[in-house]
């Protein structure tokens, strides 16, 4: 499995500090699958992890600050943070069984990880690209 490293057209949402962040934890993406493979109990993968969730929960805080300037629906608002708080959950679990060294099956773990951030913008950030021109000028 491969992953581009440059951002597909679909995927960018408009607003150029959002799309910065989100071609980021792409790359993280990248890192994980390689090449070189990583292995889920490698030093490497659990270092690209951990920047994995700073990084996540610092891009989450900055688009829902523009979510709720962005005149999206208040119940499209609550679904897309519930998303945020949801793959945040998830991502407790993953490190929490990685440290307990449960037995994971690697696929799956890239599986989930890229739908936390490709599979997510696709449902959830790209709601945004029609206000993008509003929201990528300064407050
Ligand atoms: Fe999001
Ligand atoms: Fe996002």
């Amino acid at each position: 499995m491969s992953f581009p490293n440059h951002p597909d057209a679909a995927l960018l949402v408009g607003i150029p500090s959002l799309d910065r962040e989100h071609a980021e934890l792409m790359s993280e993406i990248g890192r994980l699958i390689g090449p070189p493979a990583v292995r889920l109990d490698s030093e490497r993968f659990s270092e690209v992890v951990s920047r994995l969730g700073r990084k996540l929960a610092e891009h989450f805080e900055h688009e829902e600050a523009l979510l709720e300037r962005s005149g999206l629906p208040a119940d499209e608002v609550a679904a897309h943070r519930r998303a945020h708080r949801d793959i945040l959950e998830q991502y407790t679990a993953l490190q929490f069984d990685l440290m307990s060294r449960a037995a994971l099956d690697p696929a799956a773990v890239l599986a989930m990880i890229r739908s936390w951030i490709v599979g997510h913008l696709a449902a959830h950030d790209l709601k945004l690209r029609p206000f993008a021109g509003a929201l990528s000028r300064p407050e």
